[in-house]
């Protein structure tokens, strides 16, 4: 097994709705008597040839129509939390998309129930430590994202913060300015995509005006030397998917991508899915591919696999105890 294989590690970009294994929505298509616009699971797949993010999206967002009830959420999340484990992702911080849900008329208290059993089991069942963050779809208003965060308020204890997903292009970050500065008054850990597709702009727009603590992708922060320079220097965490990254034309080739020089000008840059059902793998097929493309030593490995515990929203003890196991972990494979 390669070293990136062994180690335990965090998982922390993975839309949980990106989780959906066709089996799985067409099972749940069947349970609820919900009907695609696909004859079958292969037919389905072959339409995963994305040419950009929108491309991607239309078809993530029909595949999650399959989800009505608590049940369905628990099921995504636990089938997610089965291959994580086989990973060893030891903790993940699952973001969900509550608009894609409600504006099909899904209680926010039945979206929410399914995912954080879900969690509770990964945590009794599997070992695994989990926490949800809620994600505002940034093609619609920010006066919609209000009304999102209000309804989620009853829930409060079951999410730790709040993202910016969905189409980049067009959506700036400063559309967010109001409802990012309320999250922050409330106590909510906040993140945001910026330079997927979007430009360097629209990172210094995450950091600036919404204040976020860490960076979804945020690739194209290579295209500004200055934002290189501040993103190291703070240490703000990207949260890096790079088989999405080959799966969204954002590189033409595994190859070019940015990981490698990320790392050597310090950035505190990690390895994710992003929505794994989607773009051909989990945690360790990132790992894995990654490494190959890019050759990428154990050193570089291993600082992925700290970046990850160094990136997340533990606690600085939970934190300390997953470090403690992944440099037994490293001992061990090195002995
Ligand atoms: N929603 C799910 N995956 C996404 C991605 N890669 N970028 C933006 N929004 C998303
Ligand atoms: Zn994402």
């Amino acid at each position: 097994m390669l070293l990136a294989q062994n180690l335990p590690k965090a998982e922390l970009h993975i839309h949980i709705e990106g989780s959906l294994e066709p089996e799985l929505i067409f099972a749940l298509a069947q349970r609820n008597g919900v009907k695609l616009p696909y004859a079958d699971v292969e037919a389905l797949r072959r339409a995963y040839a994305f040419t950009d993010l929108q491309s991607f999206l239309d078809i993530y967002y029909a595949g999650a129509s399959v989800l009505l009830h608590e049940a369905d959420f628990y099921d995504m999340a636990w089938a997610y939390f089965e291959r994580a484990q086989a990973d060893k992702v030891v903790h993940a911080e699952l973001f969900f998309d509550p608009q894609t849900h409600t504006a099909r008329g899904v209680p926010m208290a039945v979206v929410i129930a399914g995912l954080s059993r879900a969690c509770a089991d990964a945590k009794t069942r599997l070992g695994i430590s989990s926490a949800l963050i809620l994600c505002f779809l940034r093609h619609l208003s920010e006066e919609d994202a209000f009304a999102t965060l209000d309804a989620a308020l009853p829930y409060r204890e079951h999410f730790i913060g709040v993202g910016l997903d969905s189409s980049e292009m067009g959506h700036p970050p400063s559309k967010f300015a109001q409802v990012f500065a309320r999250c922050r008054e409330l106590g909510l850990r906040t993140v945001a995509h910026a330079g997927e597709e979007g430009p360097p702009d629209y990172i210094w727009q995450a950091l600036s005006v919404l204040k976020v603590e860490r960076i979804d992708h945020g690739v194209r922060c290579l295209e500004d030397p200055a934002l290189v320079e501040h993103l190291a220097q703070t240490r703000i965490p990207l949260t890096v998917c790079p088989l999405s990254n080959l799966k969204l034309c954002v590189v033409d080739d595994l190859v070019h991508h940015p990981m490698k020089r990320l790392l050597q000008a310090g950035l505190c840059a990690t390895v994710n899915s992003d929505d794994p059902a989607y773009f051909g793998g989990y945690m360790n097929q990132n790992f894995v591919a990654t490494v190959q493309a890019l050759d990428l030593s154990e050193a570089d490995v291993i600082t992925l696999a700290c970046n990850s515990f160094e990136a997340s929203f533990l606690s600085e003890d939970a934190r300390a105890a997953f470090l403690i196991t992944l440099d037994e972990a490293v001992a061990e494979h090195a002995g």
